[in-house]
């Protein structure tokens, strides 16, 4: 059995609808444990975040996969606030060759977030972890990864409900992510 593990952050509600894309194509393949972990406010005192708990998981899961949404044209500060956090595991090298991968949520078609996706990148870098692209064209008929993204998986949602943003090709595409990385775990870990 692997483990994956989703730390996300949601405002309002849209990156969660994609977090829970993401762990359903990650838990649709076999021999995956799914551990779905948001972001909550109260795990960040006097502007850190801290919640050891939650980073034990993360420290004894075979690949982490980063969710936020695209604020200001990079990830949310809470998200950013968990960052930090991990400092500590930069001297420790407990997240050395654990596999990563992300998405975000932003308003607009572009929205900047590629910034998003390339923090991301670079804390899963400086981790020392093994970065996990889309590995998805546009070029399919159900919608996946119709905002063009390699880097990680890509979904819109502005104001609309959650119910029907993001829609259900970018929650495809969240599916799509969740899947590759648990494939690429089973084959990367033997
Ligand atoms: C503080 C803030 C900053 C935002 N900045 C951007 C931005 O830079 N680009 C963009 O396209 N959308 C931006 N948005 C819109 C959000 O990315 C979008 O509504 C997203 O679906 C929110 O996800 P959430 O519901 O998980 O918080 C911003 C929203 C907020 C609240």
């Amino acid at each position: 059995m692997k483990t994956i593990s989703i730390i996300y952050h949601s405002g309002s509600g849209h990156t969660t609808q994609m977090a829970k894309a993401v762990a359903q194509g990650a838990a649709s393949v076999k021999e995956i444990k799914v551990n779905l972990l948001a972001i909550e406010g109260s795990q960040i005192i006097n502007g850190r975040w801290q919640d050891e708990i939650v980073m034990e998981q993360l420290n004894s899961s075979d690949a982490i996969i980063f969710g936020s949404p695209t604020y200001m044209g990079s990830v949310s500060a809470q998200f950013k606030a968990f960052t930090d956090a991990t400092s500590a595991i930069y001297f420790s090298r407990q997240w050395q060759d654990k596999l990563a991968a992300g998405f975000t949520v932003s308003g607009s078609p572009s929205g900047d977030k590629m910034n998003a996706l390339m923090t991301m990148f670079i804390l899963a870098s400086q981790q020392g972890m093994i970065w996990v692209g889309l590995g998805e064209t546009p070029l399919n008929d159900n919608g996946i990864n119709r905002l063009g993204g390699y880097i990680g998986a890509m979904g819109q949602a502005m104001q609309e409900s959650v119910d029907v943003a993001p829609n259900d090709e970018d929650k495809l595409t969240g599916e799509a992510l969740g899947r590759r990385v648990a494939e690429m775990a089973r084959r990367f870990y033997q």
